[in-house]
């Protein structure tokens, strides 16, 4: 999917956010690996990014990757399937920025909504979700394989025009 860039500069510090490329993966799968403790393999990201349908943006603060999310349409719900900002820049809304990107590219052409997994004990995340307009709207119960951990389904409707 085609998509432009969107710069920005925040407390002095440039802030770009793009799509992702390849030449990013070794970047994302470090910071994938630092994150999770099931992180998806490099092939995976490949796999997704090579996607028509996918949405994969990237977050640099001062040239150097820091957050990165993807997504994908299956049918006609958009699927929220990673994202992830690196330790050491959190709270610094780079998570926010990489969504208001996301959401001006999807929100342009009809949908059904956005959905997605998260694990229940995950707040961060879930207040995030929460600060975009997803809602929980179930639980798919042991749904992680580690630890058997619930997951919270989140879902947010198309705020688009319908026609
Ligand atoms: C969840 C995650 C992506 C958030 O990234 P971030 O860049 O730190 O988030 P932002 O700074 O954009 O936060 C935006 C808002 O989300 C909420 N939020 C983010 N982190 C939060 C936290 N630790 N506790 C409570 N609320 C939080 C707040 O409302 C925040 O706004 P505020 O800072 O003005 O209060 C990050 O913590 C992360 O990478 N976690 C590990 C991976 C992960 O869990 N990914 C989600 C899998 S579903």
């Amino acid at each position: 999917m085609s998509v432009e860039r969107f710069p920005g500069v925040h407390r002095a510090e440039e802030r770009v956010i793009r799509p992702m490329q390849f030449t990013d993966l070794e970047a994302v799968a470090e910071i994938e690996r630092r994150t999770y403790t099931m992180p998806w393999s490099p092939a995976v990201f490949s796999g997704q990014l090579a996607r028509e349908t996918a949405v994969c943006f990237v977050c640099e603060v001062d040239h150097r990757l820091v957050g990165y999310l993807l997504a994908d349409m299956f049918v006609d719900v958009w699927h929220l399937m990673n994202l992830a900002v690196d330790e050491p820049f959190r709270r610094r809304h780079v998570a926010a920025d990489l969504l208001e990107a996301y959401f001006g590219l999807t929100e342009r052409h009809g949908h059904r909504g956005h959905t997605l997994e998260v694990r229940v004990s995950n707040t961060a995340a879930i207040e995030l979700y929460r600060s975009f307009g997803f809602v929980s709207t179930g639980v798919r119960p042991r749904y992680y394989s580690d630890d058997r951990e619930d997951a919270a389904i989140m879902w947010k409707d198309w705020e688009g025009e319908t026609a």
